[in-house]
């Protein structure tokens, strides 16, 4: 659909090696990234998994190529996933904030449920995978401690971890809190792709006004090497990960 759009000129995608550059005839202006099915490993035991896409602009002059996705997730014209769930949704972010929308099976047609969603300010879960623990970096383990064990007399935060990013990021989304994949010893990087996974997500989370950090610094500027490069990343409520990068702050300045 997208090649035989008139609106593409390249698109990444999680299932091919190369960028798809669209034929001569067929090219529009954007420049697509997505990963197709998101969470795909959790098929088989029916649990909910996703699209997830992010359009750029075309900036370059001259033919398209692979060098046009590398571009940091500031520019990103929309971005957003469709969960498949429950319920199908499409959660679309642009210049101007979130809109969800739902798909009613009965008429064929998404419909808009939530307008110019906000993520809270604080929740009280945090995601990720906890299996890692003996390869999180101190500041991980530090925060994870915290917020299991509060020494502030507030209440420890809940644990929900699906495993299938846009499931997972959907719920910070609706419910508040911090999803975490982040850099550990065994994968210096996180798991996370930059284009397709971790910039359409920190696009959507910051355009609800939440924030989206690999630690160090907003995913979003990162500028990309490679269309497949990895990236750890924290998102979710403003104070939640305001919390964690000075966590990771404390820890470097050790
Ligand atoms: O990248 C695919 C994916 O399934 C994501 O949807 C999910 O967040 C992550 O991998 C889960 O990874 P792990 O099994 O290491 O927790």
């Amino acid at each position: 659909m997208l090649k035989s759009s008139f609106t593409t000129c390249v698109i990444v995608s999680e299932e091919n090696k190369n960028a798809i550059i669209v034929d001569a005839d067929k090219r529009g202006k954007y420049v697509v990234c997505m990963d197709p099915l998101d969470g795909s490993s959790n098929i088989d035991c029916l649990v909910s998994i996703g699209t997830i896409f992010a359009i750029y602009r075309k900036v370059s002059s001259g033919e398209p190529s692979e060098k046009d996705a590398l571009q940091p997730g500031r520019n990103l014209v929309a971005a957003g996933y469709a969960l498949y769930g429950s319920a199908t949704m499409l959660v679309l972010a642009i210049e101007s904030g979130v809109n969800c929308f739902m798909l009613d099976p009965a008429i064929g047609e998404f419909i808009l449920v939530d307008k110019d969603v906000k993520i809270k300010k604080r929740g009280n879960i945090y995601s990720l995978n906890e299996g890692y623990a003996a390869y999180f970096d101190p500041a991980v383990t530090e925060y994870l401690k915290k917020k299991k064990f509060p020494q502030d007399g507030s209440s420890p935060y809940g644990a929900r971890y699906i495993g299938s990013m846009v499931a997972d990021v959907h719920r910070t989304l609706v419910y508040g809190g911090i999803f975490l994949y982040p850099a550990n010893s065994k994968s210096p990087k996180g798991k996370l792709r930059l284009l397709y996974e971790c910039n359409p997500m920190a696009f959507v989370i910051e355009k609800a006004g939440g924030i989206a950090t690999t630690g160090n610094q907003a995913v979003l500027d990162i500028v990309p090497e490679d269309i497949h490069q990895r990236a750890p990343i924290a998102l979710g409520s403003p104070d939640d990960v305001k919390e964690y990068i000075d966590m990771v702050k404390k820890h470097a300045a050790k």
